[in-house]
Order: C-alpha cells, then structure tokens, then sequence
C-alpha cells in the first residue's frame, strides 16, 4: 500500500466523518473509518506485506493517520452533542412569565344570590324569614288558604300527590299559614323556597321552581303598603325605579287580588319578545289577605287585615339575567352558571 493511497483514504475518511449530521451518522463513519474491521485496521494489515525496511516508515503514516482521523471524529461529536443538547433545551423550554391558570372557584347560583339579597333587605324591613316543609298537607296547601275543593288548582294535572294524601307544595303560600300559627299578629314575614307543579317542561315552564312568599298583618294595612314594599322590593333587585301597574287577578286567599305587572326592562315599554310585544311583563301575583285565612289561623279579621305577595323567584332571575330558556337554571351545565 502507497503513501499516496494513505493519504486518499484520510482525505475520503475525514469527508466522511465531517458529512456526519447526527451522532448515529457519526458513529457509523466511525466504525467504518476507525473501527476494529475499519479501513485503517485493514491498512495496517497491509504493513506486514511490506519490506521490513519500509515497514517503520509506513507505521509512523498510519499513526499519524489514525491521529488526524480521532481528531476530526472528536472534533465533529463535540459539535453534535452541543447541536443535540440545543435542541433539547429548545424543546424543554418553559416560559415562566406565561400567566398561571387560576384556581377555579365555584360560587352561588343565580336563584340563590337574588334570594339571598332578598332575605337581606326584608330582615332590614323587620321580616322574618321563615322556613317551610316542601311536603305538605293538603290543609296548609289549600283548605286553609281558601281554596275549596272545587279549584282548578287541586286539578290533579297541576299537584304532585303523594301517597297517603299529603302533596309537594304547589307555591309558597302555606308558610304563611305556618307563619300566622306560629308567630300571631302583628306579623311580617317572608318565605323563599321551592314548589313543584305537575306540568309539562318547556322553555317557560318547569316541575319545580322558586317562590319568594311574603306577608305582612297589622292595623290598618292598605293596597299602598303592599305597593310600597313591592316598588322597594323591585328597586332592590333591578338597581333601578321600575314602573309597576296592578291588575285585578283572582286567588282565593286574598281579597282583592292583584297581578302586579312591571314595564319590560329589555324594551322599556314599545314590546319586545320577552314581554309578549305589550311592553310589561306579569311578575308577582299579590293582594290583601282574605279574612277567611286570617280567621281560619285564629286571628280576628275585625282588628287584623294585611296583604300577602308570591313572588316568581325563577322568573325575577330570568328577567334579571336576560335568560330566556328556564330549563337552564337547573339543568347543572357548567358552561351556562359560569357565567354569573
Ligand atoms: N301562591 C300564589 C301562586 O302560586 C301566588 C300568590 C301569593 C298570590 C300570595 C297572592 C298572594 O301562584
């Protein structure tokens, strides 16, 4: 083997070598160049074909060979090691100024928050707030309220019977009852909770909603007083005077009866869909006491009169929040009560 030939096999080798574009390219130039079976191991194999004379000579080239070649392997592993340790860093890479994603908080269903700033300003009026059992009597659901048997209200379609004939209340309403038993005139008082109708679901409709029952009895008690604390109670919840304007509307529990309407707050008057195009929207049905429910609770309507409300608590959060399906407020989608 020539000296010439040496020098071709450094030159192809260190080519080799420096074409290596990863360190699996570069290990097997290696092997190929450098390696036990490699092409310089089988050049020096050649050296023992050589006259003995010629063999010093042409070990020092292969040393020197075999030199340059390391060189350059270690020279080219240094720098692919640093390319791989780059990207990896690269790809690791954290940005510690990215804002964390916060904890997340659960908080207060609509329903609960209005009842709750409800409770708070008639606790400031001097109402107590009372509690009631969701099963009922039939006595405190009806009979003591005035409604005779006769009433469309005990309509089988509209009452969740119970075995045994007791009932899921159908409003608010025998709190009262409970309130007047328990407590006597004079009386303020109010009763947030849940009522169950049988009826079939839509977007206005649902099996089980939220009432907000109030009552008030004392000397002397007027239609103004009902309104006053009704405009009170409206302005409390909407952040605003809102316009009211009362109907004749008929429960047998109290005498007169009213619905008491408010101007739509989504148009303000003109119509719109939410108000039915008439411009006010029916929200809280109210009245003075019938005497016969004042006298069936042992109280005697010749000193005593009052008045009573049954406000829509699902009703007054969907006009509150502009929500216009009811079947959200207890559907339990997240997507929807995160976004009160
Ligand atoms: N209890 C009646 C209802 O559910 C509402 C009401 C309460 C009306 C008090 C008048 C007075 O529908």
């Amino acid at each position: 083997m020539s000296e010439d030939s040496i020098r071709e096999l450094v030159a192809g080798s260190l080519e080799r070598i420096r074409a290596a574009r990863t360190l699996e390219e570069l290990e097997a130039a290696r092997v190929e160049v450098l390696g036990r079976k490699g092409a310089l191991a089988i050049a020096g194999k050649e050296m023992g074909k050589l006259p003995p004379d010629a063999r010093a000579a042409f070990g020092k080239l292969l040393n020197g060979a075999k030199q340059t070649l390391e060189q350059s392997y270690e020279a080219r592993k240094r720098s692919l090691d640093e390319g791989a340790l780059s990207r990896r860093l690269d790809g690791e890479w954290l940005d510690l100024t990215l804002p964390a994603p916060g904890p997340r908080r659960g908080h207060l269903h609509p329903i609960t928050r209005i009842q709750r700033e409800l409770e708070e300003l008639f606790r400031s009026l001097g109402f107590a707030v009372l509690d009631g059992p969701e099963v009922e009597t039939e006595y405190y659901n009806f009979d003591a309220l005035n409604i005779p048997a006769t009433h469309p209200a005990r309509d089988m379609q509209d009452t969740f019977w119970l075995e045994g004939g007791n009932l899921l209340r159908t409003h608010t309403s025998p709190v009262q009852v409970r309130g007047m038993e328990r407590l006597g005139p004079p009386l303020r008082m109010i009763a947030p909770g849940r009522v169950f109708r049988n009826e079939s679901v839509d977007a206005s409709h649902e099996h089980t909603f939220y009432q907000l029952e109030g009552m008030m009895i004392d000397r002397d008690v007027s239609v103004a007083h009902l309104l006053y604390f009704m405009k009170t109670l409206l302005a409390a919840i909407f952040h605003r005077e809102v316009t009211v304007r009362l109907r004749p509307g008929y429960f047998p529990f109290v005498e007169p009866g009213f619905e008491l309407d408010i101007q739509c707050l989504i148009c303000g008057g003109p119509g719109c869909p939410v108000c039915k195009q008439s411009g006010w929207v029916e929200l809280l049905p109210c009245g003075l006491v019938n005497p016969n429910v004042l006298r069936m609770s042992g109280i005697d309507p010749g000193e005593w009169n009052g008045f009573a409300f049954g406000l829509g608590l699902t009703r007054l959060a969907m006009m509150r929040y502009g929500i216009d399906d009811i079947r959200h407020l207890q559907g339990g989608d997240l997507r929807f009560l995160e976004q009160f």
